[in-house]
């Protein structure tokens, strides 16, 4: 088979026998080096996730005259400088990482000058209306240079923001997290609304920054467990507020453990313990989801680290049956779907995801992607404009496949050819570096069932690396 030099390749793999670390969380690592950066001292971040994202907001914010040292890999020493940025004197390039661009737009609102943000080829197609209103009627200037709302985006910022409610039309974490940051900055109280529960890193971290929110659940038929519904979520900020310097260690990524968890779940006689995995519920979906398929799973929670919880993943794998994914689950599990229609391509029966219509416009159309995919090594896909319903239990077989530069799509489909006849090809790779680096080398390890000698440096790091266990022969 053809294929470009950066490519990841893969066959049909033993079952898995392993302990592993995965790298540390991408949301959590953005959100950390933005909050110590507006903090009024010095933080140490632990276990910083060192790929192409979090580094496009850690340059961010040093051309934002914040001094960060990095020295150790995955140690990143911040300077805070109470809010008080200096202009950028070029573009701030986002690289691929919606998450830098939207959050920092929150950031650069409240600040008295104008900055320009760009991204890549990906970047520039994702829409940038979401965090364009919220922070427009809180008083900030921001205009996207290209057609559909999408980057470069223009902001002209302002240090007399107005606090507003703004209710989200969409439920996203980033436009939440975009109007919280400007709301540090503005005097009174600034509140968003969610219909649907979004990732609440950021309500988190502030908490632990000492950053004072209230948070409200209004719910429907509360005093029944049958019954209630959750009708939406209200987080207030009171500004003007300043984080406290704190220290902060990043737990590992549930987004990243989702390839080796379906890798496992799908394939009976299969075992693997995640260690130092976050377990946060705004982002567990992907174990309620392959409970319901099957799956046999425990989650530990060991500890709360800063504010998140933390802890272990045992899973055993088995023969998958299909589920629906929807609704409120969604957001849940957004970052996962790809991975998961994969798992439903590996399961018996029709597998429903509906309710995703974001899926269109993350890194690439994940839908198309996904589908397109999953048709070349020979699944039953029907795609929807919300979603796709996937019937597994045809055999797959390998292909030379597109990811369309968005590292999870790659991923997916690296996993997807480890239960595939013949090679898998998944051609230009190099995005995979944005959430996990080291992909490559853990992939290496699977497909030989996960069985390394050096169990201890490879999970001592937190660093991605697999493991077979000592305890479990
Ligand atoms: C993220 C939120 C989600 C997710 C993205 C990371 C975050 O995006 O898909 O990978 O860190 O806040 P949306 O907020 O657009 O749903």
């Amino acid at each position: 088979m053809k294929a470009s030099q950066e490519s990841l390749r893969s066959k049909r793999a033993r079952t898995i026998d392993a302990e592993m670390a995965v790298p540390p969380d991408k949301s959590i690592s953005h959100r950390a080096v933005m909050i110590a950066a507006l903090s009024n001292g010095r933080c140490e971040i632990r276990n910083f996730l060192e790929g192409e994202d979090c580094r496009s907001t850690a340059a961010a914010m040093r051309q934002m005259g914040v001094v960060i040292d990095n020295p150790e890999p995955g140690l990143l020493v911040v300077d805070g400088v109470s809010g008080r940025f200096t202009p950028p004197a070029t573009d701030i390039d986002c690289g691929n990482s919606g998450t830098t661009m939207r959050l920092l737009s929150g950031i650069l609102a409240a600040q008295p000058f104008a900055s320009r943000l760009t991204g890549d080829a990906s970047l520039s197609r994702r829409p940038m209306q979401r965090v364009i209103d919220p922070l427009v009627s809180m008083g900030a200037q921001l205009h996207a240079e290209s057609p559909k709302s999408c980057p470069p985006l223009r902001i002209e910022g302002s240090r007399d923001l107005k606090a507003v409610t703004y209710r989200l039309p969409v439920a996203s974490a980033q436009v939440k997290s975009a109007v919280l940051l400007a709301g540090l900055f503005t005097q009174g109280t600034t509140t968003v609304i969610e219909n649907v529960r979004s990732r609440d890193h950021t309500e988190r971290m502030f908490d632990f920054f000492l950053i004072k929110t209230r948070r409200e659940e209004i719910w429907e038929n509360k005093n029944s467990p049958k019954d209630r519904r959750l009708v939406e979520i209200r987080t207030s900020i009171e500004g003007p507020q300043t984080p406290e310097s704190m220290d902060f260690t990043v737990p590992g990524d549930i987004s990243s453990a989702a390839f080796w968890l379906v890798a496992s779940a799908a394939q009976p006689g299969s075992r693997l313990l995640v260690k130092d995995v976050g377990l946060n519920p705004t982002r567990t979906g992907i174990i309620d989801v392959l409970v319901r398929m099957g799956a046999r799973i425990r989650e530990v929670i060991e500890t709360s680290l800063h504010g998140e919880p933390v802890g272990n993943i045992d899973i055993k794998g088995t023969q998958l049956r299909a589920t629906t994914i929807c609704g409120s689950e969604i957001p849940n599990v957004i970052d996962e779907i790809p991975i998961l229609a994969v798992a439903a391509a590996l399961a018996e029966g029709t597998t429903v995801i509906r309710d995703a219509a974001e899926l269109r416009v993350k890194e690439t159309d994940r839908i198309a992607a996904v589908a397109s995919n999953l048709r070349a090594m020979g699944a039953e896909v029907e795609e929807f404009p919300d979603g796709m319903a996937i019937t597994g239990g045809r055999p797959l077989h390998g292909a030379v496949l597109p990811c369309h530069h968005d590292h999870r799509i790659a991923m997916a489909f690296a996993v997807a050819g480890l239960f595939a006849d013949g090679e898998t090809v998944i051609e230009d790779t190099a995005c995979v570096n944005t959430s996990y680096p080291g992909f490559a080398e853990t992939l290496h390890l699977m497909q030989r069932g996960g069985h390394v000698k050096r169990r201890h440096r490879l999970l001592a790091g937190l660093s991605g690396g697999v493991a077979k266990p000592e305890a479990r022969q």
